[in-house]
């Protein structure tokens, strides 16, 4: 392959459904003459509660989609994805380059005063081992509280950002922390970006937001200019937008969050593998 047809192949990001577009917000901030393809695997949204065998299958359904796409890196914008499924598709997929997600822990107990933090993760996110072991790494001497936000991505995947239910679910979560002096709020659910102005509105200076998203763009694009892949592309790129629901929801919603107006494809599911939906 010339150095321009490998270098020119697309950014491939995934999530289980529009929290990804956080992450490919900032990814286009930080690299905006890429071309990306988006996939919202919102036939299975949401992912927080599925098993870890579940989702490193669905994970690995939608690798090889994006292998088939001719992706040159796979950013899984997905905490609980990236928890349960990033280390076995590096092992699996040796050739292939992916960044994942990890729970700013770090960043966290490195600026708290107070030494507690707070972290908004899903169930799935909670029990793997990746967030074990940054909290291990990471945490010594610093108090971690953890809230799962019971139905947050639900609201946040049809759009309600600042509705009676999405305010409930967010003063639930941080109301008990706030209490406990926490001064750190660690989003390791890449939908919770959505809602920062609804966090910040309810915390009201007693702590600060961390979202992950402009690092892992920075580190993304670290990686491809380590491996010498930036694309020599001296325009915008284009994006390519699929999912496995209903293509009229995601554009909605994309428009909604970060303003971009795409025409999405529909991918459909057959044995374990994801094919474009044929009308
Ligand atoms: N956006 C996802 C995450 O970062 C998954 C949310 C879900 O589908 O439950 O964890």
């Amino acid at each position: 392959m010339s150095k321009k047809a490998s270098t020119n192949r697309p950014i491939a990001v995934y999530d289980s459904g529009v929290g990804g577009l956080s992450v490919l917000r900032a990814l286009l901030n930080e690299l905006p003459n890429e071309d990306f393809i988006y996939l919202g695997d919102q036939a299975h949204v949401p992912y927080g509660e599925r098993s870890l065998e579940a989702l490193r299958e669905l994970a690995d359904g939608v690798t090889r989609f994006f292998i088939q796409q001719g992706a040159k890196i796979i950013v899984i914008a997905c905490n609980t994805a990236s928890a349960a499924a990033l280390k076995y598709l590096r092992a699996k997929y040796p050739e292939q380059i992916f960044v994942g997600m990890e729970p700013a822990v770090k960043p966290a107990a490195e600026q708290t005063h107070s030494h507690k933090v707070g972290v908004l993760a899903t169930p799935s996110t909670f029990h793997g081992e990746l967030y074990a072991s940054v909290v291990e790494r990471f945490a010594n001497g610093v108090e971690i509280f953890q809230s799962t936000c019971p139905g947050l991505v639900a609201q946040i995947e049809q759009g309600n950002l600042d509705g009676e239910e999405t305010m409930r679910i967010l003063h639930d979560a941080l109301d008990p922390m706030l209490e406990a002096d926490v001064d750190k709020i660690v989003l390791a659910c890449t939908h919770f970006p959505f809602v920062i102005p609804q966090i910040e509105a309810i915390v009201a200076g007693r702590a600060t937001v961390i979202d992950p998203a402009p690092a892992v763009a920075r580190q993304t694009a670290r990686v491809l200019a380590q491996k010498d892949m930036l694309s020599t592309a001296t325009k915008p790129g284009r994006i390519h937008f699929y999912t496995s629901g209903n293509p009229k929801n995601l554009q909605a919603i994309t428009h909604k969050l970060i303003g971009l107006k795409a025409s999405i494809h529909q991918v459909a599911w057959d044995d374990g593998n994801l094919h474009h939906h044929l009308k």
